[in-house]
């Protein structure tokens, strides 16, 4: 990693911290490695992520159907879907300092930290594994998913019956995920607990091709939106010997993060029908798809794009922050777009200790609070104010003044340009409403 490149991501952490996006878990107790909490802001901006992703790829189509599956589910769905077997990684451990790695991340033959020996490779499962019940035998076994994938395909039947969708058709769960990675670093790039976004697109398994172009627009798309930009995002296409056990072509979308350059975002694959047959067999139950005219019986083929919103969060605040020196001061502001900025609007009364600029602040932070999430702040000076606000990502913030009380008017300042312009108090409704809901 660069010095620049490092220096970027830990002035990102620490703004995180600071302002109340991201903490590191369980922190008081000297932490837990590759976990991390949201904090007030945080959840915001996860919540904008999620809201977008739903909107744009389930509520807006009406091919697409929700889900809402369980992290705990039968052990025998990760025999069905390879996980026991085929989702493995390589864990080598050095003899000297114990620190273990996983073994495609060696480049050389001794350890990365001090350069001692190291095992051989030993086969890992990533899964964390939990006992159902009092007794912690095998029978009792079960994993927390490593994918939020499985529910979807267990369910197929489920929304076939209740929705009798016609091919293509997809079903979408926004949840939590999780695995026991080795790799440690590089703050919520990868965690141990993490939130996937996933679609598996059932198809006709000689249109595979063409869906797959297709979505691969439509990710791109919606990616731009968030505020990521293109000269920082391309395609990978896996070579034969990393596809995952289910695929038959992975192409990565990947992002120029500011760790070590461009690393996975999302991935998109073409599961061919490799999990609607395995649970067909391993369960018993057809999973056969019936095609409502022609009444031809067969397992669709599946396009998964599947979305991480930890590496989404990561990718917005690095595009977003950015600093500036503006007379002598710096100024760190976090370029987010408004439809994702965690407050949309900030209102302060000039001065705290005069009564009616603050009623009338208050006024005013009351009639817009229920349909952006507004802020109030009283302390300190505005240019503090702004200063605060500018870090945490806030796109306007309003100023009540002493002409405010003579002219029902407003100061509205921009977070990027720093502008300033006086609106009406009846018409900021209708001007938030066209700048944030785009
Ligand atoms: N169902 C397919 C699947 O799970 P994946 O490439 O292993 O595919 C999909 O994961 C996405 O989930 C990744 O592109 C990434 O955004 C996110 N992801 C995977 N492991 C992660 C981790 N340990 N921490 C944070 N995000 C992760």
């Amino acid at each position: 990693m660069g010095k620049q490149e490092q220096s970027l991501m830990d002035k990102i952490v620490s703004l995180c911290k600071r302002r109340g996006f991201i903490y590191p878990g369980s922190e008081i107790y000297g932490g837990l490695a590759n976990t991390f909490d949201f904090g007030p802001l945080g959840v915001e901006l996860a919540n904008n992520i999620k809201q977008s992703w739903w909107k744009n790829f389930v509520q807006r189509r009406s091919e697409i159907y929700g889900l809402d599956g369980g992290v705990l589910m039968n052990p025998k769905i990760w025999e069905a879907s390879g996980h026991t077997q085929g989702f493995i990684d390589f864990l080598v451990e050095c003899k000297k300092c114990h620190k273990r790695f996983r073994a495609d991340q060696i480049i050389n033959k001794n350890c990365p930290e001090c350069g001692g020996n190291l095992t051989e490779a030993k086969k890992f499962v990533p899964m964390f594994k939990t006992f159902v019940g009092p007794v912690e035998d095998s029978a009792a076994v079960a994993y927390l998913r490593p994918e939020t994938a499985q529910a979807i395909f267990v369910n197929f039947k489920n929304i076939i019956d209740s929705f009798h969708p016609l091919l293509p058709f997809g079903i979408a769960q926004i949840g939590k995920a999780f695995r026991n990675e080795i790799t440690l670093g590089n703050f919520i790039f990868r965690k141990l607990e993490f939130e996937q976004m996933e679609i598996e697109y059932f198809i006709r398994e000689s249109e595979w091709e063409k869906y797959f172009k297709e979505w691969k627009n439509e990710i791109e798309k919606w990616v731009l939106t968030l505020g990521i930009s293109k000269k920082n995002i391309h395609w990978r296409k896996h070579e034969k010997d990393e596809l995952a056990h289910y695929s038959k072509h992975t192409e990565d979308l990947e992002y120029n993060f500011p760790f070590g350059g461009f690393k996975e975002l999302y991935g998109l694959a073409y599961r061919t029908d490799f999990d609607l047959k395995n649970h067909s067999e391993k369960s018993g139950k057809d999973l056969r798809y019936v095609d409502l005219i022609t009444g031809e019986k067969f397992f669709p083929h599946v396009i998964e794009p599947s979305f991480g919103l930890e590496r989404t969060m990561l990718a917005i605040l690095s595009e977003a922050y950015w600093e500036e020196e503006i007379k002598g001061v710096k100024r760190v502001v976090l370029r987010l777009r408004p439809n994702i900025a965690p407050i949309k609007i900030a209102v302060f009364p000039l001065l705290a200790n005069k009564p009616k600029l603050v009623d009338k602040a208050r006024t005013i932070y009351n009639s817009l609070k229920g349909e952006f999430l507004t802020v109030w702040d009283d302390r300190g000076n505005i240019g503090k104010r702004y200063y605060a606000q500018d870090e945490a990502g806030t796109p306007y913030c309003i100023t009540v003044d002493f002409e405010s009380l003579e002219k029902d008017d407003v100061t509205v300042r921009e977070r990027d340009s720093m502008k300033q312009q006086r609106i009406k108090i009846k018409e900021l409704r209708d001007y938030f409403l066209e700048k944030i809901h785009v």
